[in-house]
């Protein structure tokens, strides 16, 4: 297989290290990619959203698929692109349609989605700037706090968590004036769902699914899940609560009606589902009318991709071949492949620049990588800059706000933790910071 993989970020460093180990791999190419990637492929420089250009890198070099890392592509329709293209069409690519893609394209379709197929979620309504009193009303019947959703991408920064009603409302009359631009010209109100949340990732051909190992995500730059979100400070897999029970719930309740509802819809669909879960807090009533609490997997929300920094554990734990996984999609072959984990835990520890979510400089100097140990590290924010003066080498300088995922397997997760938090101390740039409690809640 001749493969080009698409996007810059850990995930695509984690996804190329793994493709580039399969001996079904002839030849890797990451467009863009980073100062990782180069390392197991070849970067060609061509953005994932220039559709000509990366049809004309195809034809010139023979490429046999197509993988799709972010979900900007897919939402723009890569794989109708390809399969409309009486020169592309025989080339798979890793990655729903257009039409499957909205299941995290908007999340009122997701939430629609949901409901037409009895897949358990937070209650919820959808309002545009007409309905925008059914909206206000709609929110006094909720208990706080407040969720409020911008239908459309966002770059991860749609969703608000309020505190209380009147601040509910003021920011739900201010996503509908265009705090997002188009993407909150409909704003989904749901009902906020109390739990930790688990990522679960399954590939499928459009029939049948294979489903990958499970991760947590750590989302706030500060310990203890305080201050902003960012694009992930660091994972953990396996997920202790996501117990064979456990799983078999998602299987049963989530994941194939997930598979079967796209089939039913007549969306073509032949890549990553990711299933953002959370293990739902449950009033009810238990035996002898005694208020009981129990927990329950519901969908917080889909994404068409791999998770970013979960694929930097999840690549770790899968001990398979991926590319021929691909295969299995790409010739609807899947039911026949084999997937199989790692026993071991993998954990991935993001170092980040200083001021990063807010604002951040570029260009420091990263040293201390050729001292790390025991670790996988998977580039994220990463570039090689021309030998600085008396040097002759190119200097790996930081590129980017999350910059390099150092990743590390253990017998368990404190083990491998404990990997990665040592060497996370060995890479130096000026103003590094990283998260010292990933793993710590579970
Ligand atoms: P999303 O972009 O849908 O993943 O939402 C971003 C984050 O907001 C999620 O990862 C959750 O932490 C949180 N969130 C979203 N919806 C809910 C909800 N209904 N209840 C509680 N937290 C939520
Ligand atoms: N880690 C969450 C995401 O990739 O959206």
């Amino acid at each position: 297989m001749r493969i080009l993989l698409l996007g810059s970020g850990g995930r695509e460093h984690a996804l190329a290290w793994k493709i580039a180990q399969s001996p079904k791999c002839e030849k890797l190419y990451i467009a863009p990619g980073n100062a990782g990637t180069k390392e197991v492929g070849e970067n060609i420089n061509i953005k994932v959203n220039d559709f000509d250009d990366i049809k004309d890198f195809c034809l010139e070099k023979g490429v046999t698929m197509v993988v799709v890392g972010p979900e900007d592509p897919l939402v723009n329709g890569i794989y109708d692109f390809f399969k409309d293209d009486a020169q592309l069409k025989d080339i798979p690519v890793i990655g729903p349609s257009k039409k499957g893609a909205v299941l995290e394209g908007s999340k009122d379709f997701a939430k629609g989605f949901m409901q037409r197929h009895g897949i358990p979620t937070a209650r919820y309504q959808t309002f545009d700037g007409e309905h925008l009193q059914e909206g206000l009303d709609f929110l006094e019947t909720l208990e706080p706090p407040y969720v409020l959703k911008a239908d459309g991408l966002c770059a991860g920064k749609g969703v608000l968590i309020l505190p209380t009603l009147e601040e509910a409302k003021k920011e739900f009359k201010e996503m509908l004036g265009g705090m997002f631009g188009k993407a909150s010209s409909r704003v989904v109100i749901e009902e906020f769902l109390d739990g930790i949340e688990c990522s679960v990732f399954v590939l499928t051909d459009g029939n049948s699914y294979k489903i990958l190992p499970e991760a947590k995500d750590y989302k706030r730059i500060g310990e203890g899940d305080t201050g902003l979100n960012t694009g992930g400070m660091g994972s953990v897999s396996p997920v202790p609560f996501a117990t064979k029970d456990w799983m078999k719930k998602v299987e049963e309740r989530i994941i194939r009606p997930t598979v079967e509802g796209l089939k039913e819809e007549g969306i073509d669909y032949k890549g990553f589902i990711f299933f953002g879960l959370i293990n739902a807090r449950n009033k009810g009533q238990g035996a002898g009318g005694k208020e009981q609490e129990t927990r329950e997997p519901k969908v917080i929300e889909y994404n068409v991709r791999m998770g970013d920094p979960e694929t930097e554990t999840v690549m770790l734990r899968l001990k398979s071949d991926l590319v021929d996984l691909f295969e299995g999609v790409a010739t609807g072959t899947l039911a026949e492949r084999k997937v199989e984990f790692d026993e071991r835990a993998a954990v991935c520890v993001m170092l980040v620049s200083g001021g990063y979510p807010g604002s951040y400089e570029k260009g420091f100097h990263i040293t201390g990588i050729e001292d790390v140990w025991g670790s996988t590290l998977f580039h994220a924010g990463t570039a090689f800059a021309p030998p600085s003066e008396g040097t002759e080498e190119a200097q790996l300088v930081t590129n980017g706000g999350r910059v390099l995922a150092v990743s590390s397997y253990g017998k368990d997760k404190e083990e491998a933790l404990e990997k990665s938090f040592a060497n996370a101390k060995l890479i130096k740039f000026q103003g590094k910071n990283f998260r010292r409690d990933i793993g710590a809640d579970l």
